[in-house]
């Protein structure tokens, strides 16, 4: 398989998740309050508090922004906060608001305490981020008539609402934007354990049965992340029916995997090529980002939002001024021989 075929399958991956994520089934595995939510302690701890607090006031909560790698839950939390304080959620994106007056629309018609969850923060443009400042500090929109000398504004009052942000690259976001939001979180990539319980929740909601070593090896697949966890149970939960009397086991999920391309550590294709790459046309770096995404014919904000991150994490991969460099444990995880040792210089 070229680079590219391996591209394809990486984005109609993600299109069937999509899919997935919109059926029924997908959104019941979503937990729907605070007390059902596993992982991400402390970010559930002080949204615990904040919730309390403004309910206690009888206020709106504050804007909130998350951040982290896609898949962790930012949306399902947000999805959350709004359920926990009663209130409807209106969901959009960075890239779909395209112009100022979308966002006056969107804004302008919410309610009092409602919430607003923008998605990809990062990619709103400079002009719409422009009307979020007053309306996040004053709850107001300033509507500009004319332009030139002849320009004029006028000031329309909103409702108090909150705004949920989510972004995968919160370096991105202006200072300013940043500055806006009173709750500012971090999620984390999930531990083992905690995805565990992730795909046990989910397996009663779909009523698959698995034992705990089958819960377990589904976890140390998922690449420390929920959305994963879900979807490689549901393909497992298929291999398991077709193949082996409907019950997942470690041995069953070993099987199913090995025919989806994951392997032992969660890495699919696209990962396994980013590090190939690096390895035999960079020797294994340092090497910049663009380079390996031309090679590889992917988008750069794909290597970084998807690829990147978990990586980093596992030790598989280094970040340095000169450029992105693998790691020991990634050539012994590829089977591969390690780098060349840098020869004495002195
Ligand atoms: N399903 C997906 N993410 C979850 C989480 N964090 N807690 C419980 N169920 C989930």
């Amino acid at each position: 398989m070229n680079a590219k075929d391996s591209h394809v399958d990486e984005k109609e991956t993600t299109h069937r998740e999509e899919q997935e994520e919109k059926s029924s089934e997908f959104l019941n595995l979503r937990p729907q309050k605070l007390a059902e939510y596993i992982g991400q302690t402390q970010v559930v701890e002080s949204l615990t508090i904040a919730l309390k607090a403004a309910q206690k006031r009888n206020e709106p909560l504050d804007h909130i922004l998350l951040h982290g790698p896609p898949g962790l839950g930012k949306t399902t939390l947000a999805h959350i906060v709004a359920a926990e304080m009663g209130v409807r959620i209106i969901q959009t994106s960075g890239p779909a608001i395209e112009k100022g007056g979308d966002l006056i629309s969107i804004l302008s018609h919410l309610e009092k305490g409602e919430v607003l969850f923008i998605d990809e923060m990062h990619r709103l443009s400079k002009v719409v981020e422009e009307f979020l400042y007053p309306a996040m500090e004053d709850f107001a929109v300033d509507i500009i008539f004319d332009k030139g000398m002849s320009a004029r504004s006028y000031r329309s009052r909103l409702e108090q609402f909150t705004l949920v942000g989510a972004t995968t690259r919160a370096g991105l976001l202006s200072a300013p934007l940043r500055e806006r939001f009173g709750i500012l979180r971090e999620m984390e990539f999930y531990q083992v354990e905690e995805l565990s319980l992730v795909v046990k929740r989910s397996a009663a909601i779909l009523s698959v049965s698995l034992d705990e070593d089958g819960a377990r090896a589904i976890a140390e697949r998922s690449r420390g992340t929920p959305r994963i966890a879900n979807r490689i149970l549901r393909r497992v939960r298929d291999f398991a029916q077709v193949r082996a009397h409907g019950i997942i086991t470690r041995e069953v999920t070993d099987s199913a995997l090995e025919l989806e391309g994951i392997d032992k550590r969660g890495l699919m294709n696209l990962d396994r090529k980013y590090l190939q790459t690096i390895i035999h046309y960079y020797k294994g770096g340092p090497v910049g980002l663009e380079a390996i995404a031309a090679t590889l014919q992917e988008e750069s904000d794909t290597l970084v939002d998807m690829v990147e991150p978990f990586l980093l994490k596992i030790g598989f991969l280094n970040r340095t001024s000169a450029g992105r460099k693998a790691t020991e444990r990634a050539y012994q995880h590829l089977a591969l021989d390690g780098p060349e040792p840098q020869k004495n210089l002195f």
